[in-house]
């Protein structure tokens, strides 16, 4: 099909879990081998894609809106094309289309590789296009899995959260099916990626200056993969990519409490590189919840969890997720989720009231009877109790030296303009091994490296202290805090 012109600019908008920022990030680097390049003007492309997220209703109606405000923009600019496409596009399917006619493309989480070839035929063409994965039940187990493509060929480095950091998929889909929850419908069958395929990659995002990989997985340790006679775990993927080259930091994120098995725990443990920082959300603090949820375990199996990873790890951050309001939750099943924050001090916790998904069982079964107010209340009430934790629990780092892969200019050197200039000198942000937030001044340069850092005050969620720099005085080594 011969080329319709256009401009070749790309306004992407992206919303949810790191696994679509990792989507995000492959089809850029797709549409970049085109010529496409990105702008963050969206009326000065002619190619919008919005990336999406259904764990949560209020996600879906912000793309909604947005797309109701690019309503009128096709009027005088007939090549436009837009695209919905992710968790939303796999779940609503041609509803989308019903409910903003101006939308040309539908693509589902299984079909990304697909985009570039998409958007010009939808062009072309001027029909609506959509690319889609089988449903659940719209198939054997193996045909569907198989309509659901992992998609990882190639990297955009402008669209990492750092130059130095670097997202890879090691698994795509669930097979858990919380009661809550809609990924299993939108992302499709557990499938591991082979582990040699994991550690090439890393390997050639280390040679890109990569120097901390984050390994993705809706349930990461879940991972299991048998290559050449061989099954690989999570454990022995960490081993598999330890030694890379280049890799400084090995991160990886969200753990499901019951496989959160000792051999991952001990190579946590005995894997320097590997980040002493576990993300395993409880989701709820009372049984009668977690049974209804079906999450497969009881609050006593998480205690016992909890239990070997501080024996096994002494000094490793939890964080978790909560859920509040969900149907038939009482004041006394929420009472529980406080106490057991209590209990465990999580580093940070992620709280989310709610939200009842078309398509899954919590929906078909229970009503969402918690008020809307009864969930507001419980969700800050909870943030207050997780914040008063954390801060205390930041206190203790004032008067102690840490380790910080520093990440950049922060978000306030951005803001203020001071990350383009020449500068010796700004505020720079990275994160300690157990993933606390570090903010400290110092050369832009130090971006991608390892430092030592003074901490000497904090807030909730940042630890803030200054540069450690040794001076060799008649051969005694001094510690010298950067005056700023
Ligand atoms: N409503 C509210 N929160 C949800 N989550 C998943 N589904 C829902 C829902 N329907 C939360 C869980 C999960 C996180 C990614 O989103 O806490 O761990
Ligand atoms: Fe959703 Fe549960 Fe799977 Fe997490 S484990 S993605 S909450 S179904």
């Amino acid at each position: 099909m011969s080329e319709t012109p256009h401009n070749k600019q790309l306004y992407i908008e992206t919303v949810g879990c790191q696994m679509n920022m990792l989507d995000s990030e492959l089809v850029v680097a797709a549409l970049r081998k085109q010529q496409f390049e990105l702008t963050n003007d969206i009326k000065a492309a002619d190619t919008i894609l919005f990336n999406t997220c259904s764990v949560r209703e209020h996600a879906e109606h912000k793309i909604y809106s947005q797309l109701g405000r690019i309503k009128f923009q096709k009027r005088n600019r007939p090549n436009l094309v837009i695209g919905v496409m992710g968790c939303m596009a796999q779940k609503d399917q041609e509803l989308i289309f019903e409910k903003a006619p101006h939308v040309d493309l539908v693509v589902g989480t299984g079909q990304l590789g697909e985009i570039p070839r998409l958007i010009d035929e939808a062009r072309g063409s001027r029909k609506r296009l959509t690319a889609l994965s089988l449903d659940r039940k719209g198939g054997s187990r193996e045909s569907v899995a198989n309509s659901f493509e992992s998609y990882d060929p190639l990297r955009d480095p402008e669209m990492r959260p750092s130059p130095y950091q670097a997202f890879v998929r090691i698994m795509i889909g669930c097979d858990k099916f919380c009661t809550y929850c809609v990924v299993p419908m939108t992302r499709g069958p557990e499938q591991s990626r082979p582990p040699s395929l994991i550690a090439a990659e890393v390997r050639t995002l280390a040679e890109q200056g990569v120097k901390e990989v984050t390994l993705l997985g809706q349930t990461v340790n879940s991972y299991r993969h048998t290559e050449d006679g061989r099954e690989y775990r999570l454990s022995d993927l960490l081993e598999l990519i330890h030694d890379t080259e280049g890799i400084d930091r090995i991160k990886f994120v969200t753990n499901y409490p019951k496989d959160m098995t000792d051999d991952l725990l001990q190579a946590v443990r005995d894997l320097p590189k590997v980040c002493r920082y576990l993300h395993v959300p409880a989701q709820s603090g009372c049984d009668e919840q977690l049974k209804a949820m079906k999450r497969g375990y009881t609050i006593a199996d998480y205690r016992d969890m909890m239990h070997r990873i501080n024996a096994t790890i002494p000094g490793c951050a939890v964080s978790s997720d909560f859920i509040v309001g969900f149907c038939g939750e009482t004041e006394e099943s929420f009472q529980k989720s406080m106490s057991l924050i209590e209990e465990f001090r999580f580093k940070n916790s992620f709280i989310f009231k709610y939200s009842e998904r078309p398509g899954t069982k919590a929906h078909g079964l229970w009503p969402d009877d918690i008020p809307e107010d009864v969930k507001k209340r419980r969700n800050n009430e909870m943030l207050d109790l997780q914040n008063r934790i954390s801060e205390e629990d930041n206190a203790e780092f004032i008067g102690t030296t840490v380790e910080v892969l520093c990440e950049g200019p922060s978000k306030t050197a951005t803001k203020r303009g001071e990350a383009d200039t020449d500068s010796p000198s700004i505020q720079l942000v990275g994160r300690t091994d157990c993933d606390r937030i570090v903010v400290f001044d110092g050369n832009p340069r130090l971006a991608g490296s390892l430092v030592e850092i003074d901490i000497h005050d904090i807030t909730t969620t940042t630890l803030l202290g200054s540069i450690v720099t040794r001076q060799v005085n008649h051969g005694l080594e001094i510690d010298l805090p950067v005056v700023s």
